[in-house]
């Protein structure tokens, strides 16, 4: 690969070989050839003397080409190896009128557009390179900490954050579909005879091998049928579930904190290259803004900020007295106004939390019991539950999670009063019938970590084939 020959010390005038794609052919002599091993293109002199013409003609931006020669130390700027190309033959050629990957800056709304093709830029490969990393060093983590991973379903019969926010999984013809004796669609009869629907978590399942199995966690695809098109927002996401026995909620907020880190030190040791790339294209856009409004640390600085300090551990409850005394504009007024306890944040103000009044992550925790998922264990107060949601700054809410209710009949309660039945959820209530535990976890959004650890400002672009209501056209 491209990266074998840059990294290693291959000794000069060594016969190599390399199959990669076309960045630019200048001056019918000099190919930058990438091959996605890397951010950086190799350059390939071809000396246009020892070449067919009709050859060289079909070295265009985008093609396939194979290439041999000799690596050679580079005469150029900007590299220190070269090949100089003894045989070259075009694998598959494009088009340079019809190809929509030019050689200068594309918008990344046009690249969204092209998401086939957009991992062919310096700012997609990077982005995609770094998101393989996290996944990896995710995996490491809980490989090194002693976790199971745990494959939680796609297609399911339970609503796992009692939201309603699924979309319907069906069997059935749609141009045929059963009718109930209202003449409505019978959805319950949805696959094979019975309702499912797309996972919205794996958090349920997971709590079922927490109890056996002591600490797992899934990290596959959820879905949520929300129709919010916001930056933040996708209908498919991934999401990482970790869940373990006899943890509480202190254990969890500890857990949380300790993986965060660990993940963001991992590509700070090991995607150097691809961060730095980033990093300057961000500085680039930060120059051309006014001074007020630009960044106060780098890309990289604010991945060292997350893993150097601790995360601030806040309330609910102190934190709407926060944002009732805060005047956090000109106007001195969010547009929504928090003015009693028990109302619900919004991001306006979780970013404020995060970005002006701490200026670090934080850890919100024992929220009002009515604002949060049924299943959380309810504190002694008998208003909040253990909850807790870690907020990043620039990305505002980038975990969920809870101490899950461990009690049978409080269980029960809480799921009556929003019309679960318990028949819905036997299974889950088993648990806490057949020696219930203390048992936490939480769920963080792959997506919104990726776009922490890269900068990119709309979750669409790091993702490979984002859908959203919007977005279905891969
Ligand atoms: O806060 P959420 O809804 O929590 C759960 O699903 C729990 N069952 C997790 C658990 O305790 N095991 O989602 C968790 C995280 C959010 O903090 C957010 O980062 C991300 O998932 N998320 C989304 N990411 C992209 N698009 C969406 N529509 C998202 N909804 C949630
Ligand atoms: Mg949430």
């Amino acid at each position: 690969t491209v990266s074998e020959l840059l990294s290693q010390n291959i000794a000069p005038n060594t016969e190599v070989e390399i199959k990669g794609w076309v960045r630019t052919f200048r001056a019918n002599r000099f190919i930058a050839l990438n091959d996605g091993s890397t951010l950086s293109n190799i350059q390939c002199v071809v000396d246009f003397e020892n070449f067919d013409e009709a050859l060289l003609k079909r070295i265009t931006t985008g093609a396939a080409v194979h290439i041999k020669g000799d690596l050679v130390e580079s005469q150029g700027k900007g590299q220190t190896v070269e090949i100089q190309a003894t045989f070259v033959d075009v694998l598959g050629d494009s088009d340079p009128e019809t190809y929509p990957i030019q050689p200068k800056k594309h918008s990344f709304e046009f690249l969204r557009e092209n998401a086939h093709l957009r991992t062919r830029t310096n700012t997609f490969s990077a982005v995609m390179r770094l998101r393989s990393a996290l996944s990896f060093a995710i995996h490491k983590y809980f490989n090194e900490n002693g976790f199971y991973y745990m494959h939680a379903p796609i297609i399911t019969g339970s609503d796992a954050e009692g939201a309603g926010e699924m979309f319907k999984v069906t069997s059935l013809d749609s141009k045929n579909p059963p009718l109930n004796d209202a003449g409505e669609v019978d959805y319950t009869k949805d696959f094979f005879g019975k309702e499912t629907n797309l996972t919205v978590s794996g958090q349920l399942e997971a709590e079922t091998y927490a109890m056996s199995l002591g600490k797992v966690y899934t990290f596959g695809p959820t879905f949520r049928a929300e129709n919010s098109n916001t930056s933040r927002h996708l209908a498919e996401f991934w999401m990482i579930e970790p869940e373990v026995a006899f943890m509480d909620l202190p254990g969890n907020m500890d857990l949380a904190e300790d993986f965060m880190k660990s993940v963001i030190q991992y590509v700070l040791e090991n995607n150097k290259e691809d961060l730095e790339f980033l990093d300057k294209r961000l500085q680039d856009e930060d120059k051309k803004k006014p001074q007020a409004e630009r960044s106060p640390m780098t890309l990289i600085e604010k991945l060292k900020f997350v893993t150097d300090n601790n995360f601030k551990r806040v309330s609910y409850t102190e934190a709407i007295d926060i944002l009732r005394n805060s005047k956090p504009n000109k106007k001195k007024k969010f547009k929504y106004i928090i003015d009693e306890w028990g109302a619900d944040l919004q991001s306006e103000h979780e970013r404020y939390l995060v970005e002006k009044h701490f200026n670090c992550p934080v850890i919100l925790f024992d929220y009002p019991a009515n604002i949060k998922a049924f299943y959380m264990r309810l504190n002694d107060d008998g208003k909040t539950v253990r909850a807790m949601d870690i907020l990043f700054p620039g990305i505002g809410e980038i975990v969920g999670g809870a101490q899950r209710e461990e009690r049978l009949d409080v269980l029960k309660q809480k799921m009556a009063a929003i019309d679960i039945p318990e028949e819905d959820l036997w299974w889950y209530l088993d648990l806490r019938k057949f020696g219930t535990a203390v048992h936490s976890g939480f769920g963080l959004g792959f997506e919104r970590l990726v776009m922490f650890a890269t900068g990119m400002t709309n979750i669409r672009d790091v993702i490979p084939f984002p859908r959203t209501p919007q977005n279905a056209e891969f």
